[in-house]
Formats: structure tokens, sequence, C-alpha cells
């Protein structure tokens, strides 16, 4: 079964088609960066004309990398939720009535079983059940995963997401949006053992988290520097390298804590932040030796992009789940809504 991919949910148009029998055929993937840097965030609206300008280009020319002609595709799968309302009208709109016209099925996807499902893309992929730590821009969360469609909620950010906090903390380092490779790049040079600081939520038990905390540290620290000596950039780069550690640190006391206390030894990273080598490195460093196998996407793979929501949409569709109802869009959209292809 072809699949086309349409990720459309905020700043980066990412199509690709994935085969059921061959794997990924070809994707293709614009970032809105350029458009976006001298606001420092997201501009929604700028998001969605920039979507509607590049989804169709960038479909054909997927389709010609992949070798195919429209007619060869058997289904469309697209980001449904969560994300920015009028990005994600514009990857629905395009997919159904693409569909639609083409007389083949079509299938919302949610965007964090994107993220969840993309390193099975990888050459080792994990096997259910497993947890799952998912870390992006607007999510924190760790996730028990049982199947396709099985997931239970067990701990997640109480404000922001970790990769929020990056982008936050790149703010207020004059660092360009977005913040959290750039962050990471400049804790390369700072020195770990100047600033200590707090690791959020590690002390009470569970399994939620909280990232605000760490930014108003970052912001205090900053202002600190600024009034004593001025701000230098190895102060930056200390700060930046305390700021991850702290992250890092918080994520991977979480991960053992959630693995122990679901009796598991599989975790499963995925989301932007999981392209953090850091983390990368820690969470294998550390959990390892305990017996723990760590997985995460390959890096492209990691952000966003459209191989996540064309083979999510493959395993669906190819279970016989088909697009109900009217198309509309969830801006927001609980993961633990979500139930295996043959109840859906
Ligand atoms: O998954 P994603 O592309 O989009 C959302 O679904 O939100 O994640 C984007 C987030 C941004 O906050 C970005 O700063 C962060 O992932 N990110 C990183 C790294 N690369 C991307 N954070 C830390 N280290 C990185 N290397
Ligand atoms: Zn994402």
């Amino acid at each position: 079964m072809k699949v086309l991919g349409i990720e459309t949910s905020c700043d980066e148009t990412g199509i690709a088609v994935y085969d059921t029998d061959r794997g990924l055929l070809a994707e293709g993937l614009y970032s809105q960066v350029e458009v976006h840097a001298e606001y420092g965030g997201v501009v929604p609206e700028l998001a969605s004309r920039d979507h509607i300008r590049k989804t169709l280009p960038l479909t054909t020319q997927v389709l010609a990398e992949a070798g195919l002609d429209k007619s060869d595709l058997d289904a469309i799968a697209y980001t449904a939720g969560p994300g920015l309302m009028g990005a994600l009208m514009v990857g629905t709109t395009v997919a159904r009535s693409m569909a639609f016209g083409l007389g083949i099925p079509s299938l919302g996807v949610h965007h964090m079983e994107g993220h969840l499902l993309a390193p099975m893309l990888a050459d080792e992929p994990p096997s259910y059940p497993f947890v799952a730590l998912l870390v992006s821009g607007g999510h924190s969360q760790l996730v028990r995963v049982d199947g396709l469609g099985c997931y239970t909620l067990l701990g997640e950010s109480v404000d922001d997401a970790a990769g929020e906090a990056f982008d936050k903390t790149a703010k207020l380092l004059d660092l360009p949006y977005p913040g959290g490779p750039h962050v990471a790049r400049l804790a390369e040079q700072g020195d770990p053992g100047r600033f200590d600081f707090p690791r959020p939520m590690v002390r009470q038990p569970g399994l939620d988290m909280s990232f605000s905390g760490l930014k108003t540290h970052t912001l205090l620290t900053v202002r600190q520097c600024r009034e004593e000596t001025g701000l230098t950039d190895q102060d930056r780069a200390d700060i930046a390298c305390a700021f991850e550690q702290a992250v890092v640190d918080t994520l991977v006391i979480k991960c053992r804590r959630a693995l122990e206390q679901e009796g598991l030894n599989t975790l499963v990273m995925a989301g932007g932040v999981s392209a953090n080598r850091n983390l990368r490195r820690a969470l294998a460093d550390r959990l390892g030796p305990k017996g723990v196998a760590v997985f995460y996407p390959p890096l492209s793979l990691c952000t966003d992009n459209g191989a996540m929501i064309a083979y999510a949409g493959a395993l669906r569709l190819q279970a016989g789940q088909r697009d109900m109802g009217d198309g509309e869009v969830r801006p927001r959209w609980p993961m633990t809504e979500l139930r295996p292809p043959e109840a859906a």
C-alpha cells in the first residue's frame, strides 16, 4: 500500500511516500524558519499562508522522486492535530480533496503518534511494550506504549514543554529561533562546573515534569551576569551548558523512574528535543548499564517531517481505518483519546 503523508501542523511542510512493502520511497521537507526568524517565533497566519504555497509543489516533487504518479497512490494520511488551526487546515484540505479526486481513502493522523512511531523507521526498530519519552516544542510526555493506539499517559509537563524551555532560553541568550539546536551548540563551549541549575520536580514522587522554573532561573542568572560584568560570551555558554544539563538530568531521572514503575526495559525517545546529542548520550550511558535498551529516530526524523505521518497513517490504513466525519481539525487532541485501528 502506497501512502502519501502530509505534515503541516506548525512551521514545517513535510511530504513523504511510504510503501508498506518497500518502506520509505521519498520525502521532502520545507522549513519556514526564515519566514518566522525575524519575529522570534512562529506567526500562525504566516505559517498557514506558507503551507498553502508549498504543499502542492512539494507533493509533486516527492511523487516524482518516488517515481510515482498521483494515480499510483492507495491512500493519503495527513496531520489532523494537535497543532496550529490554520496550518492544520491547509494539510487537511489538500489531503482530503486530493483523496476525494483520486477516489482513495484518507486518514487524519495524530502528530504525536507520528513522532512516537518515527523510531520504527530506523534500521533496528524497538518492539512493544516500551516507555516513550515524547519531547517536542509543544509536548513533554512519558507514555506507556503497548501497541499501535494503546497509550497510557504516565506523566507530562505541568507547564512549558522541554522544547519550549530550550526556545525561551535561546531568546534570553540572544540566540535565533528555533532555539534548541543553538543552545545545544553554545553549551558545548560552556564550563559544566560553573553554574548548578535546579532539577525541577525530581524530589517529588511521580512522573510529571516542570520546566518553567528552570526558565526563570536562567533569566535570573542572565540578569545577575549582566549586572556584575555585562553578559560575556563565556557567560552565555556557561548558562546554556547549565540549562541543558538540568533538562537532560531531569529527563533521565524521570525516564528511569517510569521504566522502574512499569517494569519495562525499553525506552523510545522521539520529538524535536530527541535530536539533542547530550540527551541521547546521557540516556544511553546512564540507563544502558541498567539493562535498558534506548531507541531514537534517525536524526532527520526527530523534528517534524512527512515520513512519520505517512508511516503512522499507513499502519492504521492498512488495518482498515478510514476518515469518518467531516474533516474537522483538532488543534488540541489528547493522545490518550487514540485507540487501536480496529477500535477507532
Ligand atoms: O517535534 P518538533 O520539530 O516540533 C513540535 O512538534 O513541536 O520539535 C521542535 C522543538 C523546538 O522546541 C526545538 O527547539 C527543539 O525541538 N529542538 C531541540 C534540538 N533540536 C530541536 N532541542 C534541544 N536540542 C536540539 N538539538
Ligand atoms: Zn512535532
